[in-house]
């Protein structure tokens, strides 16, 4: 019986499904003897990249803050039969990013391949936004994905070894984010640090990509961004392909990125959206205000004074 979704519009066939589950486009073993470290990778996209990596053949290191993250992506990664190195780390901590690189190392060596997947987000006017809500979402997404990249291409560097790094980004890097300043910021300090880095390093065999996700729920995605997309009734119709993403699209894209079929591939954000962050409309329709959009009543100057 298939899983997949009732068509979202009897009239149109849209985008057909992916294929299923479990197959992929590169050879069995592409990854073998590869270590994977991708950050973030217990939970939602950064796991269903790290499940690809681990059907071709890759030891995976992940990394994030929560040992129940942890646990869980251990447990299905090492269920897809791949060798597994969980480590506790936050990634606004240089520190720290250097101990889970020198544990990676003693485990199972130095790692090939950097996913910089780990991000934070949660929709809110700009105007009510504090500096602290600001501070810590650039700190996650922009800081902590350069301060895995720095101490990865550091290693490399060193040991004079070809390395490839996946930056994970989103579509609002080009177009903006309303409801979402803080991450929009960032992913396009991201983008634009795949750029410099992918010919400051290409000298020394380090490719550098970025990968951008469309739409595509998961049953990890945290309550923040479960409760902005529960404000759209139904998400297939809205998007070009009549259907949102699903996350083994992204896997299947980030081992391509990562693999020798792509080595002359660098400095380029890939988006894998269904065309979706390109669409226009014939005619304009009303504008609604993000606090509308979000069910806000109006900006209230009091209520932000000291935020
Ligand atoms: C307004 C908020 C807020 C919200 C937090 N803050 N949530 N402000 N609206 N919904 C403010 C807090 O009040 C605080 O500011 C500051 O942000 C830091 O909050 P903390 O809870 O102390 O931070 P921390 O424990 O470090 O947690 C970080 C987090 C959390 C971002 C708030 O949600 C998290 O851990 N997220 C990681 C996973 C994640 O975000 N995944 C989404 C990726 S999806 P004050 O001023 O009070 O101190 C994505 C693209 C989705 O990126 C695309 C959309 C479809
Ligand atoms: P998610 O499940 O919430 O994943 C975020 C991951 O980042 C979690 O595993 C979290 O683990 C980790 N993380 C957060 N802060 C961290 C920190 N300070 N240090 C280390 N790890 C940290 O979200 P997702 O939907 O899978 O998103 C994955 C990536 O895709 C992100 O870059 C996101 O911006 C991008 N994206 C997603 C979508 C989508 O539709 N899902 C769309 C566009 C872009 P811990 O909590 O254990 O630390």
């Amino acid at each position: 019986m298939s899983t997949e979704p009732a068509a979202a519009r009897p009239d149109l066939p849209g985008v057909p499904p992916p294929p299923p589950l479990g197959e992929t486009a590169l050879r069995p073993g592409t990854f073998a003897d590869t270590v994977v470290f991708v950050t973030g990778g217990g939970t939602g996209l950064g796991l269903a990249i790290a499940a690809e990596f681990a059907r071709l053949g890759a030891t995976l290191v992940i990394a994030s803050r929560d040992p129940a993250h942890l646990e869980a992506g251990e447990r299905h990664l090492t269920g897809i039969g791949a060798r597994v190195v969980t480590v506790a780390c936050d990634i606004r901590d240089a520190d720290a990013v250097a101990a889970a690189f020198d544990r990676a190392v003693e485990t199972v060596g130095l790692p090939e391949v950097l996913v910089n997947n780990a991000a934070a987000n949660f929709p809110v006017p700009a105007e009510d936004m504090s500096p602290n809500a600001w501070r810590t979402v650039v700190d996650i997404t922009l800081n902590g994905t350069f301060l895995c990249c720095r101490e990865f291409g550091r290693r490399h560097l060193a040991a004079g070894t070809p390395a490839v790094i996946v930056n994970i980004g989103a579509s609002y890097a080009w177009t903006g984010g309303p409801g979402f300043a803080h991450s929009a910021a960032a992913k396009a300090g991201v983008k634009n640090l795949t750029e410099t880095l992918a010919v400051e390093w290409g000298p020394y065999g380090i490719r550098v990509n970025g990968l951008v996700p469309g739409l595509m729920p998961h049953e990890d995605m945290t309550a923040d961004i479960r409760g902005n997309l529960d404000r759209t009734a139904d998400k297939d119709p809205c998007q070009p392909a009549l259907r949102v993403g699903r996350p083994r699209e992204l896997g299947w894209a980030a081992t391509f990125l990562a693999s020798p079929y792509a080595r002359f591939i660098s400095g380029h954000t890939l988006v894998v959206d269904g065309a979706n962050w390109q669409r226009r409309t014939l005619t304009n329709p009303p504008v609604v205000t993000v606090r509308d959009q979000m069910g806000l009543g109006p900006f209230d100057p009091e209520a932000t004074r000291r935020r």
